[in-house]
Formats: C-alpha cells, sequence, structure tokens
C-alpha cells in the first residue's frame, strides 16, 4: 500500500474529539495543502474563513447543528468555514467561462485539506448542514458569499480508524468500447 492511499485510509469523519487544542500553525498547514489542489484555471475560488478563539468557536459550533444531525459538532476545537468565491475565468477562455466549476473546485481542496489534517494527527469532519445565514450574520460574512461548506477540526477522541464502506468498484467502472 503506498502512503498516499494509508492516509486516504486513516482519512476519516472524526465526530469524536478530545480536549487538545488545535495549533493554529496546523490549521494554516491544512489550508496551504488544500491551495495546492488544481482548481478551473487556476482561479481557486474560495476563501478560508478560520474559527479558533474560543468565543468564534462556540458561536460556529451552535449554527453548525441541525435539527437531527451534528449535534456532536460542540466537541470541535475549530472550524473553517469555506466560502465560494467568484472565479475570474479569463475571457479568452470562452468555452470555459460557459461552466461553473466552483463546487468541483471546492471539493478538490477540501480533500486536501483533510488528508494534510490527517496526516497531522487531526480529525476533520465536512460538513454540509449548517444554518448559513446565521453563520454569516454572526461574523459578518458579506452577503453576496455563499459559505459551500464548513470543517470541524480537532484531535481524534480515539485512535480507531473504522473499515471503509464503499460501492464495489466493479458497480462503479465501465470501459468505453
Ligand atoms: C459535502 C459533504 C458534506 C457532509 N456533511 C456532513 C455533515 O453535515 N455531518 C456529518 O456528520 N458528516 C458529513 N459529511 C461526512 C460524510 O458523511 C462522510 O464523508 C461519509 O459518510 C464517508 O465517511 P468517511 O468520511 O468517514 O470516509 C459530509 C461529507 C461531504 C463530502
Amino acid at each position: 500500500m503506498t502512503d498516499l492511499i494509508k492516509i486516504m485510509q486513516q482519512r476519516q469523519s472524526c465526530r469524536s474529539f478530545s480536549e487538545k487544542p488545535v495549533e493554529a500553525e496546523k490549521i494554516v498547514s491544512c489550508i496551504n495543502a488544500a491551495c495546492l489542489a488544481p482548481s478551473a484555471c487556476n482561479t481557486q475560488p474560495y476563501h478560508f474563513y478560520i474559527a479558533h478563539a474560543p468565543e468564534a468557536v462556540a458561536v460556529a459550533a451552535e449554527y453548525c447543528k441541525g435539527e437531527k444531525v451534528n449535534k456532536w459538532v460542540g466537541e470541535a476545537k475549530a472550524f473553517v468555514l469555506i466560502t465560494q468565491e467568484h472565479a475570474e475565468i479569463p475571457a479568452a477562455n470562452s468555452e470555459a467561462r460557459k461552466r461553473d466549476y466552483r463546487q468541483y473546485d471546492i471539493g478538490l481542496m477540501i480533500e486536501n485539506f483533510c488528508l494534510e489534517a490527517t496526516e497531522l494527527g487531526l480529525g476533520t469532519c465536512i460538513l454540509g448542514v449548517f444554518n448559513e445565514e446565521k453563520l454569516k450574520a454572526n461574523f459578518r460574512i458579506p452577503s453576496p458569499k455563499s459559505i459551500a461548506l464548513v470543517i470541524a477540526i480537532g484531535y481524534p477522541a480515539d485512535s480507531e480508524i473504522r473499515k471503509k464502506h464503499r460501492k464495489p468498484l466493479e458497480e462503479m467502472i465501465t470501459y468505453l468500447r
């Protein structure tokens, strides 16, 4: 197994965190890794809002709790809110300008973030459920921006690596003729 596959196996959504605080520099390392991801026309159409101060973490946790999901987010020691930004695709590339690639770009970079976090011993959980309006209002994120995803971060409460459940590859692949 390659080192890369090992890290991919170890990366798992962490929903139970220890009391150990997360070093701010480690979050920046994860953002550096995230920004190494490819993006359409290299536009990097995202911005990272870090909740690391305890008051900011408490507010972020409050608004990432859903009615039925994410009850555990109060255990996270930091959050990164990712906003989807304008992608300035050059006018010369008129074909690429016809499509919006930003969600792909965000998907690519967020996995880089989580893999680097795993390498640094951190646990992460990508959150797609959160109260966007409350988060934006509380953190004064300009309202034309949308929050695409949030990442909850902390040191995992335990070291167990769960077995991954994925669709069998045979179901996922079609060879073209
Ligand atoms: C876009 C996206 C949104 C997600 N939203 C949530 C969420 O709100 N709450 C949660 O507990 N997990 C969330 N997850 C985590 C997935 O449930 C998880 O990645 C999936 O079940 C596979 O498990 P693994 O990450 O442990 O390999 C989200 C993952 C992605 C990629």
